[in-house]
């Protein structure tokens, strides 16, 4: 089986040798977590360690605040895109429509090895806002509206369009990314409870507070085709990015 490595040494282990390529992975957390920091580190090192093509969809920050974040943790993000080996693409969804057309193009020109969506929250949200107003929709909500309440008619939405998201993104055969925002405590793996099932692989990213120290904590909640680990992993934002501290038992 292909791997893709994260180049992140104790999470690379923790999954046998990276993600099974082509898996579609939901980077679920509470902000300042370390999504988007982990999302980029997945490129950079792809494209620095080896010299794979990572593809940032970004959906809140744009070009500058990212290159910004980067520089935090030392990666330059325009060297990368001069070389060919980044691309990093703003997408403004509010002026944002025919989304699944503008990746679908984005990658067939750039052929990406790996791809980020930070974050798909945002993104659903407004596809599922701009989805409702068109007929399919609306005719839909009818339907379900004399069965159930609002909350289930627009579980259902989201639901359709996360599959025709999930479906193009999979003939890809890319390796992605996408972030989901998760309030502190909540039960849930994704912000929709939906994404979940859908996507191959979850990384919760958590806090774990104990007395006046808090503690960083990132699990594998889900990793279709391979085996990995199941504890929690420790780790912390250093100067270099995400790095998996050595108190991790599995090291
Ligand atoms: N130079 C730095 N050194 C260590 N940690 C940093 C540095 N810059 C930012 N951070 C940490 O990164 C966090 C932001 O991470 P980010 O990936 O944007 O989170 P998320 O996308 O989950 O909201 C900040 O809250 C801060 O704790
Ligand atoms: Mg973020």
């Amino acid at each position: 089986m292909q791997r893709s490595k994260t180049g992140i040494q104790g999470l690379d282990k923790a999954l046998n040798g990276g993600f099974p390529e082509g898996n579609l992975v939901l980077l679920s957390g509470g902000a300042g977590t370390g999504k988007s920091t982990m999302a980029m580190q997945y490129l950079v090192n792809g494209a620095t360690l080896f010299g794979e093509k990572g593809l940032y969809i970004s959906t809140e920050q744009n070009e500058e605040e990212l290159q910004k974040a980067a520089s935090q943790f030392g990666w330059r993000l325009v060297d990368l895109e001069n070389k060919n080996l980044l691309k990093v693409v703003y997408f403004k969804v509010l002026e944002q429509d025919h989304f699944i057309q503008k990746v679908e193009e984005l990658v067939q020109t750039f052929k990406p090895k790996r791809i980020v969506i930070d974050s798909l929250t945002t993104l659903t949200d407004f596809m599922m806002m701009s989805e409702l107003q068109k007929d399919v929709g609306v005719s839909l909500i009818k339907i379900v509206d004399t069965v159930s309440p609002i909350p289930r008619t627009e579980q259902i939405v989201t639901k359709i369009i996360l599959y025709n998201l999930v479906n193009k993104l999979k003939e890809f055969e890319s390796t992605v990314l996408m972030t989901s925002e998760l309030p502190e405590g909540s039960p849930r793996l994704s912000a929709d409870g939906v994404t979940e099932f859908v996507t191959d692989g979850v990384i919760l990213l958590g806090y774990l507070a104990v007395g006046a120290t808090d503690f960083r904590s990132m699990r594998i909640r889900k990793m279709r085709y391979t085996d990995h680990e199941k504890g929690s992993l420790t780790y912390n934002l250093s100067p270099t990015g995400i790095d998996i501290t050595a108190e991790n038992n599995i090291l």
